[in-house]
């Protein structure tokens, strides 16, 4: 049975437009699929991740029998987000542009599950992803226009960081011009709710 982890990043909860790219195309996979189980974790609204800082991390470094208290319900919080990657087949994550970049809570949980010796490890040959044999579909919302050009910040910091955990098969969707006039907004979206049909076929 596939699982699907729908990851909203929007601080407009399951409101945002990236959201609800994301919940429909999981809902499309659903249909194709009626078995397969779905688990929404929303970082930035419903449940924000906290921004990582030198306890937090001092805690992932710490061998576990010496973790205090504290420090063991760090590392378990960002055990429960690792798990939700690990069980999935197919990541559905919702991507808001704020300020030209990826949504800072979004950022913070990918600094909780980049874990060394969990997610990623080293090797003589350099870092290796330990979340294999995972698809990921990112449903990118913005005001203005940027796939394609130098002013796209998020396309090749999400990939790349979703690569260096072993999330190598990537899939981008863009609904982008957004806030450039109803008509800008009408199309880009039903653009992008035609690549949700065309994905979910
Ligand atoms: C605080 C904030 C900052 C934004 N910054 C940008 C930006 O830098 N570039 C852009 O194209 N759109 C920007 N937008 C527009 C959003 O990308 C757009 O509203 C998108 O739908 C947000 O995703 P969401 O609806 O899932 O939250 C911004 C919106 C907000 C609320």
């Amino acid at each position: 049975m596939t699982t699907l982890l729908q990851i909203n990043a929007s601080i407009n909860n399951g409101n945002g437009q990236s959201s609800q790219l994301a919940r429909q195309f999981v809902a499309a996979l659903q249909k194709r699929e009626p078995e397969a189980s779905v688990v929404v974790r929303d970082v930035a609204a419903a449940e924000p991740v906290p921004h990582l800082d030198a306890a937090r991390f001092g805690a992932f470094i710490t061998p576990a029998e010496q973790r205090d208290a504290a420090q063991h319900s760090v590392v378990a919080y960002s055990d429960t987000l690792i798990d939700e990657l690990k069980c999935a087949d197919v990541i559905v994550l919702g991507l808001p542009m704020y300020n030209f970049g990826v949504p800072s809570q979004l950022k913070a949980y990918f600094d909780h599950i980049a874990r060394a010796g969990v997610t990623f490890k080293y090797t003589e040959h350099g870092p290796v992803g330990l979340l294999t044999g995972k698809k990921a579909y990112v449903f990118a919302a913005r005001g203005g226009l940027y796939a394609g050009t130098p002013l796209d910040t998020q396309t090749h910091y999400v990939r790349d960081f979703l690569r260096f955990v072993g999330i190598t098969e990537v899939e981008f969707i863009y609904a982008e011009g957004l806030a450039l006039g109803p008509q800008s907004k009408e199309t880009n979206l039903a653009r992008a709710a035609a690549e949700i049909a065309r994905l979910a076929a």
